[in-house]
């Protein structure tokens, strides 16, 4: 299946460790999960969320970086390679597809998104100040409007993710994340610092932390297992990929320990920042692009340090969106590295190319085609809908049927090496629990459509 060529290794454990926790953070965990956390529970829905970490997102985290390694090839020839080694059948391949091309999809509306992040840093650096509601959503909706400035911020952005992912595994990936990780982390707690100092940090910590039992409902419950899965970044060959180039000796278990713990602490920590700004200035609590594009700026235009702050706040979003990206190109252009023999740069270029054509009409579902529909969703929505809740939760579920009934006993153990109890202890969470907790999930999404 492959080139034969010997596959790049990380340089440590903790670069691996680094490189997926910066896939794993992302939109996601700045501008849905503070939001989710505070209104839907406190500490009661953090409680909730940890459980769905330890019993969906840590055991299928662990069964990719394990079939990523084990098959050391992208998504598709590595489960071809497991199955073959299992004597399973080798449609398994085109299961390794779904994510592959998932990841794809996601990258064609994540990219016009985090556009949208590199419009606002710029603006914040070049201290252009919005202080009223109207202005904020006139701003938002003015370029929403306009085609030409979404395509063109769209573009800038894929090609900062394509240009890394060119330079290689180890010079363009590795390197990137060792960069961009730890300077978000700092960023992250000096704003945490900052809202402690000139922020209502008291508020803050009331929204998320206050223990509200009586708003986890069912459907909470759901909601909180369907954002561990995308903000771990499963079920789309990502983890594989990454988990392939994975030395032999580290420890899965230990390492993907780490990763959920960082991706859920991030999450809680920009929650704190955020919202100790927010309520500092009489705003409300909100998500999403009314958190991100309407209410931050308006806070930013108020507060003392306002453009420092703004601009660290986008460069930080820029650099969560730009590691998750190149996340998501990976798997691709690995798989043409690999099968079609293709150069790296050649490879990821015209992977950058397949995804910037569908994400210039994402950029025209807002407003020149905003008239076409499917089932009532514009193409943006259309492809959150799909991946998200089709894609993810389908290959989730074939990863974790893979890991926990086709392959045995003794071959998933010699790659995850724990002791018999704890590997026991893994599989069969996996085999049961995991897996009936994303057929619920999907099934109950695919019902009802909100949230
Ligand atoms: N985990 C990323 C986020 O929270 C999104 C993502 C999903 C990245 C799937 C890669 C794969 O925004």
């Amino acid at each position: 299946m492959s080139s034969g060529a010997p596959r790049s290794t990380w340089s440590s454990r903790w670069a691996f460790i680094l490189v997926t926790i910066g896939s794993a953070v992302g939109l996601g965990n700045i501008w849905r999960f503070p939001y989710m956390t505070g209104a839907q529970g406190g500490s009661a829905f953090v409680l909730v969320y940890l459980l769905c970490v330890a019993l969906v997102g840590l055991p299928l985290l662990m069964a990719e970086i394990l079939i990523g390694r084990r098959g050391r090839g992208n998504p598709v020839s590595a489960m071809l390679k497991v199955a073959e080694e299992n004597g399973a059948s080798s449609w398994w391949g085109v299961l390794g597809w779904g994510g592959v091309l998932g990841a794809l999809l996601i990258l064609a509306y994540y990219s016009v998104v985090a556009g949208w992040i590199v419009e606002y840093m710029y603006q914040a650096i070049a201290g252009v100040k919005i202080l009223t509601p109207e202005a904020a959503a006139q701003e938002f909706a003015g370029l929403m409007a306009d085609p030409l400035r979404l395509i063109f911020w769209h573009t800038v952005f894929l090609a900062l993710t394509v240009g890394v992912v060119a330079r290689g595994v180890i010079s363009g990936i590795e390197r990137a994340s060792l960069l961009m990780m730890p300077a978000l982390f700092a960023i992250l707690l000096f704003l945490v610092l900052w809202g402690g100092m000139v922020g209502n940090m008291r508020a803050a910590w009331h929204f998320m932390f206050d223990f509200k039992p009586e708003l986890l409902t069912g459907q909470v419950v759901l909601s909180a297992m369907g954002h561990a899965f995308f903000s771990l970044s499963l079920g789309m060959g990502v983890i594989m990929a990454y988990g392939s180039y994975l030395d032999k000796h580290s420890s899965i278990a230990h390492n993907s320990f780490w990763i959920a713990l960082a991706d859920t602490l991030v999450g809680l920590l920009a929650g704190l920042a955020i919202f100790s700004l927010t309520f500092a200035h009489g705003l409300e609590a909100s998500s999403g692009p009314g958190l991100v594009f309407h209410t931050l700026p308006l806070v930013f235009a108020h507060m003392p340090g306002g453009r420092v702050v703004g601009s660290l706040f986008f460069l930080l979003v820029l650099f969560a969106a730009w590691t998750s990206a190149i996340s998501l190109a990976e798997p691709f252009v690995a798989w043409v590295t690999e099968r079609l023999g293709v150069h790296r740069a050649v490879a990821a270029w015209g992977t950058g190319f397949a995804v910037w054509l569908p994400g210039v009409a994402v950029c025209l579902s807002f407003n020149d085609w905003s008239g076409w529909k499917l089932f009532g969703l514009n193409l943006f929505d259309q492809l959150d809908y799909l991946t998200s809740r089709i894609l993810m939760p389908l290959s989730g579920l074939a990863v974790a049927l893979f890991a926990g009934w086709i392959m045995s006993r003794e071959n998933a153990q010699d790659e995850i090496r724990l002791p018999a109890a704890q590997f026991q202890l893994w599989r069969q969470v996996l085999r049961y629990v995991t897996i009936l907790a994303i057929v619920l999930v999907f099934v109950y999404r695919l019902m009802n459509p909100d949230p």
